[in-house]
């Protein structure tokens, strides 16, 4: 039987035993695996782990200051975050092909974790939220995206000249019994639980060039949707949900005003394994609600559509 108690123990133990009086180095995401690494490192060794937090601007609504609430005033972590918005805007500049998008923020994030590794002195181990599933993924020899984006994510591609050991506390783990960790860590069931989010974030879910423009209305448009499938109490009954970006402007009416704005579509499927998926029958009445509300709350917006594609044929992200 799973007894997280001793589960707990066990891990502080090998992670003392592991890094003695060393200063590990911690990629945090915001997502479940690289949370509760931090978590559990941090509670084995305290101070001795320092975090560094990127915020590519492709994050969901407000999440960068919730990761910084979260973990670094709430659990007390060692956390540097980077605002590297802009860097990532300027980086996508005139890029529209989803795969080279994803290339190019992987890249800006490696090099920017770099940059903030070499400031911090006396680092001699990197942790990584690898878990069981990213162990055989990569064993297979995967080169689907997902996979490139684990490593995107996990901050694979080790800088040679950091010279780093790799300690991999989740290595044995499968998802469920890593949220239990995390909720036995103190962490909210809320972030422990929440959807899977791409590495590549927002990113993939602005059609086409990435702006920042795109990026506000496209984290608003999504905070409804989430706000409302929680308060609805259908967040848990649906495996994914979000809102994309359609760089496409179509007329509508708002009061007596004429408005040519965006689109936005709602996506939200059922899934086991996210290889298949249904799309989520939402209740009509739902998607009314969060149609207005994104329309009448976000001037930017002229139009809402719901994607009524299953996966095969039509993937679970729009790029
Ligand atoms: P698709 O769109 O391939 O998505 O049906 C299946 C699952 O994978 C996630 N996904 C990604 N995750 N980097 C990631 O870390 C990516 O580039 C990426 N692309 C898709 C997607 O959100 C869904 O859960």
């Amino acid at each position: 039987q799973w007894k997280t108690g001793n589960i707990i123990d066990t891990h502080v133990d090998n992670i003392r035993a592991q890094v003695g009086q060393d200063q590990v180095l911690l990629g945090l995401s915001g997502g479940v695996d690289s949370s509760v690494v931090a978590a559990l490192l941090h509670k084995a060794i305290g101070d001795q782990l320092v975090c560094v937090f990127v915020d590519t601007g492709l994050l969901r609504f407000k999440e960068g200051d919730e990761v910084m609430q979260t973990m670094a005033d709430k659990m007390d972590i060692r956390v540097i975050r980077v605002n590297a918005q802009q860097q990532f805007y300027s980086a996508l500049k005139g890029i529209d092909d989803p795969e080279q998008k994803r290339r190019v923020i992987g890249e800006q994030f490696i090099r920017i974790f770099e940059q903030e590794a070499k400031k911090l002195d006396d680092i001699k181990w990197l942790a990584q939220g690898t878990i069981y599933p990213d162990v055989i993924e990569s064993a297979g020899a995967s080169t689907g995206k997902a996979h490139v984006i684990k490593s995107h994510h996990n901050v694979g591609g080790l800088p040679a000249d950091l010279a780093l050991k790799l300690i991999e506390p989740l290595r044995d783990l499968f998802k469920d019994e890593v949220r239990k960790l995390g909720v036995s860590l103190g962490l909210p069931a809320d972030m422990v639980y929440r959807h899977p989010f791409p590495g590549p974030g927002l990113g993939v879910r602005i059609l086409g060039e990435v702006k920042a423009e795109y990026a506000d209305i496209l984290a608003r448009a999504d905070a409804i949707f989430i706000e409302e499938l929680r308060r609805h109490d259908l967040y848990d009954k649906t495996s994914q949900a979000f809102a994309v970006f359609l760089p496409i402007k179509s007329v509508g009416v708002v009061g007596d005003q004429r408005r040519y704005e965006y689109v936005i579509a709602l996506r939200a499927v059922e899934t086991i394994d996210f290889m298949t998926a249904r799309w989520a029958h939402l209740p009509y009445e739902f998607i009314d609600l969060v149609s207005r509300r994104i329309i009448n709350e976000i001037d930017r917006v002229s139009r809402v559509v719901y994607d009524i594609s299953s996966k095969p044929p039509a993937t679970i992200e729009w790029e």
